[in-house]
Parts: C-alpha cells; structure tokens; sequence
C-alpha cells in the first residue's frame, strides 16, 4: 500500500498523484487552506513503519521541509527528487521509503513521471545493503 500526504503547498499534486495512482491511503492535507508540513509527515512516517503502508510520496512547495520532517522517524529514508535518474537510485540504492517532490520546483509531467520511476525502481541490494544499515543504525 502507498500513503500519499501533503501541505496545502503541494496538496493539487498531491490529489493529481492519488488520481494516477488510484488505491492509496490518504494521510491529508485536504484543502488548499495553510497547514503545517511536520504534521503530515509525521503521519505518512508513521502509516510505513507501523506497516499499514509499505511507501510514502510527500509533496510541499520544495519536498525539502517534507524530507527533512519525515527523515526524524527512525526506519525512514525520505528523498526529495526532482528527476527520474535520483528517484531510481534513491531506490535502487537507498532503498527511499518515501518520495518527496516539490509542487513548486517541477512541473505536473515530470512529477508523475518521478513518481512512475521511482515505484518501479526495486533495492537492488548487495553492497548498498550495509550502507543502509548503516544509516539506519
Ligand atoms: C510552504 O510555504 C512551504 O514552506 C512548504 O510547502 C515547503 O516547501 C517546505 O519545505
């Protein structure tokens, strides 16, 4: 299962992500009105390792306030990517539990195609396996 959140920043991506997408739970924001970024976070953060959900997309105006919130929640590995190259090695390297994207740094078809690349991309693990350990410990 994917658990999409949002803040008000990126919350029309957020919706055109949960429309591309289809089955995913939606951990809000749901309107356009001014909310905190951390909250949200927080609440994807949580949905993956309590197990209900296995990835996270995030979305704010930059994705870095969402990253550098998610990334507090041990077990996590938030990357902010803005093309389809570092949002497959943040998978096929980092093992990224969540995606974050900036609503306000790319554009609607570059987002879905970044959000495509990146839930396809499998760990390829390895030797990338201990640096993930690593950053886990
Ligand atoms: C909201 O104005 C903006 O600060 C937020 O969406 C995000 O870009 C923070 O990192």
């Amino acid at each position: 299962m994917i658990v999409v959140g949002s803040d008000h920043a990126g919350f029309r991506y957020k919706e055109m992500i949960k429309k591309h997408l289809g089955d995913v739970i939606d951990a809000g924001t749901f309107s356009e009105e001014s909310c905190d970024y951390p909250a949200v976070a927080r609440e994807v953060a949580q949905k993956i390792v309590s197990g209900k959900a296995q990835r996270g997309i995030l979305v704010c105006g930059t994705g870095q306030g969402m990253a550098m919130a998610a990334n507090k929640v041990k077990g996590i590995r938030a990357a902010v990517c803005g093309d389809t190259f570092s949002a497959k090695a943040s998978r096929a390297h980092n093992n990224a539990n969540i995606l974050c994207l900036g609503a306000r740094v790319v554009g609607e078809g570059l987002a879905l195609e970044i959000v495509d690349a990146w839930l396809k991309a499998e760990f390829e693990a390895g030797r990338h396996t201990r640096r993930v350990e690593m950053i886990d410990d």
